[in-house]
């Protein structure tokens, strides 16, 4: 039988993790991996035990892109036909937050997924890069952009077009990681920090994703707005009462998720 292209596991309460497991094909990016890993994340989100999420693969490859063999002789009318990169559009919807737990090779939709990710936890032998240019495209998933906005247009520009690779280090320097730790243990920070956040306010951790992502997409006067409006709305939980009841009466909050 055939091992399933995604694995599911709760590590540790409240969160979900997500393994990719093509690892003979270093978890290349084919359709039904992609799908697996976004009908699992979708389900994950609905899931009401399920407060943050990590992604990972194995220590040698967190993804080394989408599957070369699958385009390699498509059409564009193909492409579009099999959905080749909208379907990525559905971990945009994902509300809880995601944690990317990367070691090894983050290539091309590698590299992307994991930026489309909230954070990204690093092993030290993670590699960053975007190599589609020895191919005859470029990236597809949100490298120019995502990257562009994250590392800055200088060393974007050496990535997509001179397939400039970064170690882990690198990547932490240029703020495109938030840590780096010992292959042995970079799964085990990742979900450490996963139950750090599932034991935080749940409504108000998933406004707080969805503003900082508003920030990269809209000029400051309207997202200042909308921050505001969401600081606002988070007055008609009963999370946001006990809180706040919870810090003056000086004890622990007990977060109802409402
Ligand atoms: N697609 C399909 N198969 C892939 C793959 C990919 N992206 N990356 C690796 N594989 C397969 C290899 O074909 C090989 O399979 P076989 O054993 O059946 O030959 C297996 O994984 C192991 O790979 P290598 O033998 O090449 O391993 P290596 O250690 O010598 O090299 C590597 C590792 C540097 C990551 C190399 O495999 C490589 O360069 N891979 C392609 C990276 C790439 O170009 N990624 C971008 C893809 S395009 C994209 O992602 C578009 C987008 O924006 C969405």
């Amino acid at each position: 039988m055939d091992e399933p292209v995604v694995l599911v596991e709760r590590p540790a309460a409240g969160v979900g993790l997500v393994r990719l497991n093509r690892p003979r094909a270093l978890n290349a990016l084919n359709g039904p991996l992609m799908d697996g890993l976004m009908d699992t994340l979708a389900e994950m989100d609905r899931d009401s035990a399920i407060r943050c999420m990590v992604i990972t693969g194995s220590d040698r490859a967190f993804a080394a892109g989408a599957d070369i063999s699958e385009m390699a002789q498509a059409t564009p009318a193909e492409m579009i036909e099999m959905a080749f990169i909208a379907r990525w559009e559905r971990l945009r919807a994902i509300r809880k937050p995601v944690i990317a737990a990367v070691s090894g090779f983050a290539l091309g939709g590698g590299c992307e997924l994991a930026l489309a990710c909230d954070l990204i936890v690093a092993s030290e032998s993670a590699v960053f890069g975007q190599p589609e240019i020895n191919l005859g495209v470029i990236p597809g998933a949100g490298g120019t952009q995502r990257l562009a906005r994250t590392v800055g247009k200088a060393l974007t520009m050496e990535m997509v077009l001179n397939d400039r690779r970064l170690t882990a280090v690198e990547a932490e320097r240029f703020g495109l990681v938030n840590r780096v730790v010992p292959t042995a243990d970079y799964l085990d920070a990742a979900v450490t920090l996963a139950s750090q956040i599932a034991a935080r306010a749940p409504v108000a951790a998933q406004a707080a994703k969805d503003a900082v992502n508003v920030a990269l997409e809209t000029p400051l006067a309207v997202g200042l707005a909308y921050e505001r409006n969401q600081f606002y709305a988070l007055f008609s939980t009963e999370d946001q009462k006990e809180g706040m009841a919870a810090f003056l009466e000086k004890r622990a909050p007990s977060w109802q998720g409402k």
